[in-house]
């Protein structure tokens, strides 16, 4: 059976040294609990750090620990030495990504050592992952830790399985962009399939920074990155539904409650619950309690708040200070607000059993979860899931991924102080028929889209992104594909070549004025153009002018503008036949103001065609920008001949006639032996459509097409030119240069 190997920080079990010896304690978080409904169908393994310093265990330990994770957990652990926990733990993931992934870039350090850390700890995991994957497991990455894994895993296994899951935001392009190292995280991520985050919104703004800064263009949630596709997707982590729907029936939880109940006295109990950090809101959320009080002297002595903070992360300075700040505004509501026989708001600076923690919720009349950020927040789900009578109420901030899906609960600005304090006091008014409506929607919810079918739902996308992608690789050139065309061109008397020349012979130019062809190009064209019986034709959207003074001088047929123009080998410029030019008058003001009002682009004026160019401005600004240019030149050419071409960054107006397909027809009417034609982008969609059935047609690109063939890129097209030309050689074809 395949594997589904999973990477984390953390491994799923606690090891704890005790004076018995060592401790192996399993966790029963979410994370374990989805991945165990995959279990039907995969074996499992889990890579990941035991929470150890390697250098203070002794070997005897280290290794007598690894075998017991091994053979008793099925888990994989990666040693992580003092130093490389501060670097990469302390360090870059939780003093740069974190503050930086939750908009706090106040906190976040830029350390080249730390960075540098992290890679040899992202290095150190893939170490591992290689030492047990085999081809057919599926490997599931999670979180900030880790988001160079997926492509270091893919360097050395190119076909793997590989998915990645991001358990925090993805900030705005604005705040990603201060990262020094943002381009490697994002080339990190792009090694997998697959890429999961916890809501749209967060996809959407991974998916720009993709675009800004790799140049990758993306549509319906895939990027295309050459010959791969990586997709990537919103799948709102959810929780073991049940186990906490069913807390209230276990007789120890329900003595719990019973116990808190009476201690409460008739009191209605506020809950807050959060690992104590700074994105969590905790001093935000004591002042809305304050408020609260202030503004509600009524509930004197009618609520009473437990705050729960589980200690976290206390080697970061943030969280120490963080620590100090909460008992501070603890104590001060406390004074302000308490007496003798009530304290307003009980604190707890500990980690509570699962047994603890459902009873409170059970016991909670309302739950509130203000972060400033949060990728999802577990709490908020667990805490509607407890209330199986459906009679608590949860506050929950805007800010936290959960939110997205629980709508119904009372959603608030956790900066807006007032608005949350009165939040809490509708939701501790709150009648119970409107309670029961509002959790009774939220529970379905959680109970359908639980933790398992999260983790089945990414699993079985992961598939389907395989499959994707296995059909693309099918329009590959293999070498079979590539031998059969070899064996034509060598056979075939008389052969025509129609090549594209932007993003086909050469990379795609950043500017209009383009990249010129370099001496092993010409070489190789002159070559081919050389031999008998060859015709190559060069069928550009480029001006006269410029295919001349590029290939003039070469045996090569030339088609300018998109076919406007064509020259034989030697001969003179023909144009296609009377074209009118009087049109441009009217369109060029309207290209001039685009380019005007889109920094980065420009208007290029040809004989018979008209290009707006927008490859160097912003992307999302011009996409836009270009749906709008193509409607305005839509509405003025409906009753006219004109036509509207888009290239790779460019929109063309130009007779509608006028198109790479018209232009290839005389050349081809000639040829009754071998064909081939290759392009890169839309207008040479026109050129393969008028091919005959047997000719061989190159796509540079995976984008949908009518060619027969993909290659990745430009070189691929010159390597095949490459052996065309050998073949020449080899069969004794005159080719000046190369015989
Ligand atoms: N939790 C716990 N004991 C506690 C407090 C919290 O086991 O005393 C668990 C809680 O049940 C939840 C997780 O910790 O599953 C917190 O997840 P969340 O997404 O809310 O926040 P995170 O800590 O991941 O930022
Ligand atoms: C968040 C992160 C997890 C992390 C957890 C606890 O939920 O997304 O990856 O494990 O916090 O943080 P810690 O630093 O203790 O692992």
């Amino acid at each position: 059976m395949s594997r589904l190997i999973t990477v984390s920080n953390r491994l799923p079990v606690t090891v704890r040294s005790t004076t018995e010896g060592w401790e192996f304690e399993p966790s029963v978080g979410g994370l374990a609990t989805g991945l165990s409904a995959c279990q039907g169908e995969y074996d499992g393994l889990w890579v990941g750090w035991s929470g150890l310093a390697s250098d203070e265990l002794s070997e005897t330990d280290r290794v007598s620990i690894e075998h017991e994770l091994v053979s008793a957990y099925d888990c994989m652990p990666v040693d992580i030495d003092s130093y490389a926990i501060e670097g990469y733990y302390e360090g870059f993931s939780n003093q740069t990504l974190w503050p930086l992934f939750h908009y706090f870039p106040q906190y976040a350090t830029f350390d080249e050592t730390q960075w540098a850390v992290y890679r040899d700890v992202n290095r150190a995991f893939a170490d591992v992952v290689l030492e047990v994957a085999g081809p057919s497991d599926v490997i599931w990455v999670h979180d900030y830790h880790l988001m160079l894994l997926p492509e270091l895993i893919r360097r050395e296994l190119p076909e793997a399985s590989i998915g990645y899951f991001l358990h925090i935001p993805f900030p705005s392009f604005e705040t990603f962009r201060l990262l020094p190292w943002r381009k490697e995280l994002l080339e990190g991520l792009m090694g997998a399939d697959l890429v999961g985050f916890h809501t749209y919104d967060y996809g959407k703004h991974f998916l720009g920074s993709v675009r800004h800064l790799l140049g990758h263009e993306h549509s319906t949630g895939q990027v295309r990155a050459g010959r791969r596709i990586v997709k990537v997707d919103s799948f709102p982590m959810g929780i073991d539904f049940d186990r906490y729907a069913d807390s209230s029936e276990d007789p120890a939880v329900a003595r719990k409650v019973d116990r808190l109940v009476g201690e409460l006295d008739g009191r209605q109990l506020v809950l807050s619950v959060d690992r104590l950090d700074y994105s969590k809101g905790l001093l935000n959320r004591l002042e809305a309690v304050d408020r609260f009080l202030t503004d509600h002297p009524e509930y004197a002595g009618r609520i009473q708040v437990i705050m729960v903070a589980v200690p976290s992360r206390s080697s970061v300075p943030e969280y120490d200070l963080l620590k100090r700040q909460v008992d501070e505004a603890v104590g001060r509501i406390n004074g302000d607000h308490g007496d003798l026989s009530w304290t307003p708001v009980r604190y707890m600076y500990s980690s509570l059993p699962f047994d603890d923690l459902t009873a409170l919720y059970n016991a909670a009349d309302v739950c509130l979860v203000t972060p400033l950020r949060d990728g999802m927040n577990l709490i908020a789900k667990e805490y509607v899931a407890a209330h199986s009578e459906e009679l608590g109420m949860l506050v929950l901030s805007e800010m936290a991924g959960a939110a997205q899906e629980l709508g119904e609960a009372l959603i608030v600005n956790p900066i807006n102080i007032a608005e949350c304090a009165e939040a809490l006091c509708e939701a501790l008014g709150m009648d119970d028929d409107e309670k029961r409506s509002r959790n009774s929607v939220m529970r379905e919810r959680l109970r359908r889209y639980n933790v398992a079918a999260w983790a089945q739902d990414f699993v079985e996308s992961l598939r389907g992104v395989k499959v994707v992608q296995a059909q693309l690789d099918a329009r590959k050139l293999h070498r079979d594909g590539l031998e059969q065309m070899l064996g034509d061109y060598a056979d075939a008397p008389e052969r025509c070549i129609l090549l594209g020349y932007d993003g086909t012979l050469v990379q795609v130019a950043e500017t209009p004025e383009g990249v010129p062809p370099d001496d092993e190009l010409l070489e190789l064209l002159d070559d081919l153009g050389s031999v008998e019986g060859n015709t190559v034709v060069i069928i550009s959207g480029r001006s006269r002018e410029m295919l001349d003074e590029w290939f003039g001088g070469l045996p090569l047929g030339l088609v300018a503008e998109h076919g406007a123009w064509s020259r034989p080998p030697g001969g003179e410029w023909q144009q296609l036949d009377a074209i009118g030019v009087e049109w441009k008058n009217d369109f060029l003001p309207i290209l001039q103001l685009f380019a005007d009002r889109t920094p980065g682009s420009s208007v290029e004026e040809k004989d018979f065609s008209l290009v707006w160019h927008y490859r160097r401005a912003d992307p999302e600004l011009a996409n836009l920008r270009a749906v709008e240019l193509r409607e305005a030149i839509l509405s003025l050419t409906t009753h006219s001949d004109l036509g509207v071409l888009e290239g790779k960054g460019m929109i063309e107006i130009r007779p509608a006639r006028v198109n790479k397909g018209a232009a290839a027809t005389p050349w081809l009417e000639g040829c009754t032996g071998f064909v081939m034609a290759t392009g890169d982008d839309q207008t040479d969609e026109d050129l393969f459509a008028v091919l005959p059935e047997q000719a061989y047609s190159l796509k540079v690109g995976y984008e949908p097409s009518l060619a027969r063939y993909s290659v990745d890129d430009a070189k691929e097209v010159r390597q095949v030119l490459q052996t065309f030309r050998a073949a020449s050689a080899a069969v004794g074809g005159s080719t000046e240069a190369g015989a």
